[in-house]
């Protein structure tokens, strides 16, 4: 039996996230540069986007540039903005072929101008598609969302248009740049390490939680398959008992 037949159909995760790690230590191993790895990286992320498409799973948020990222050597960052801008160009027309939507998250108006141009483009492109949704985090992280969340639901408390009584969790999720996406039901995080970085921290909440040693550019549909025959494994049980969730 091939993995993907040892998938349950009627199971898969409705939101897959990625923490895609390991670029530059599978560079590394192989005395290229950093932005070699990062090449490689894009190469995984066509394969796990397609493969999600197959699988008919309906979101895919990869954590592609974080706000933390900006801090690494320039010619990196540039590098990382180049390779977005290429990606973008090569691979849109076969986003468009298997209906998948794209959407981001983050402070996309820090990006470069290329970038975001690019990136419009595709999102134009894309918006009524219907398949998967692919949301690309760039300039991403959740104390950033949470901070910029916080001050417009200050500001519409200020000027009246939400009374501080009326706040639930729902209002704090509408007001996160994930407001019109589920919240992730399995969590991956590629290259061995065991963080969650300032990725979506408040969506996460209940997410299966899947670590994988592979480094991200051998991150490909099998791994895939495996984590979410292994989430199938899982039982999820959202602070209920065994017994009440049966
Ligand atoms: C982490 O590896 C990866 C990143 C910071 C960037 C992710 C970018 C890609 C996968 C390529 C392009 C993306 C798209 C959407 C086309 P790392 O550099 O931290 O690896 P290390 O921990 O081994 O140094």
């Amino acid at each position: 039996m091939t993995l993907e037949n040892e998938i349950n159909k009627h199971t898969i995760p409705q939101h897959i996230a990625i923490i895609m790690d390991g670029n530059g230590r599978w560079a590394n191993l192989r005395g290229k540069t950093r932005l070699v790895g990062h090449q490689e990286g894009a190469s995984s992320v066509d394969a796990i986007v397609t493969a999600a498409a197959e699988l008919k799973i309906k979101f895919l948020t990869l954590y592609a540039f974080s706000t933390e990222n900006w801090n690494r050597p320039p010619t990196e960052v540039s590098g990382l903005m180049e390779l977005l801008v290429n990606a973008l160009q090569k691979y849109t027309k076969k986003l468009v072929a298997n209906n998948v939507r794209l959407l981001t998250i983050g402070d996309t108006k820090s990006l470069p101008k290329k970038t975001q141009e690019k990136l419009n483009e595709t999102l134009e492109k894309t918006k009524h598609n219907t398949g998967l949704t692919l949301v690309l985090a760039l300039s991403y992280s959740s104390r950033w969302e949470i901070t910029e969340a916080f001050k417009k639901l200050a500001h519409d408390c200020c000027n009246n248009s939400i009374s501080v009584d009326s706040i639930t969790q729902e209002t704090i999720s509408k007001y996160l740049c994930t407001h019109d996406i589920p919240d992730p039901d399995l969590l991956i995080r590629t290259s061995g390490e065991y963080r969650i970085s300032n990725f979506l921290l408040w969506q996460i909440a209940y997410a299966e939680l899947y670590f994988s040693d592979v480094l991200w550019p051998d991150f490909k549909k099998e791994h895939l398959l495996e984590a979410i025959k292994d989430y199938q494994k899982r039982e999820r049980r959202f602070g209920k008992t065994g017994e009440q969730i049966k």
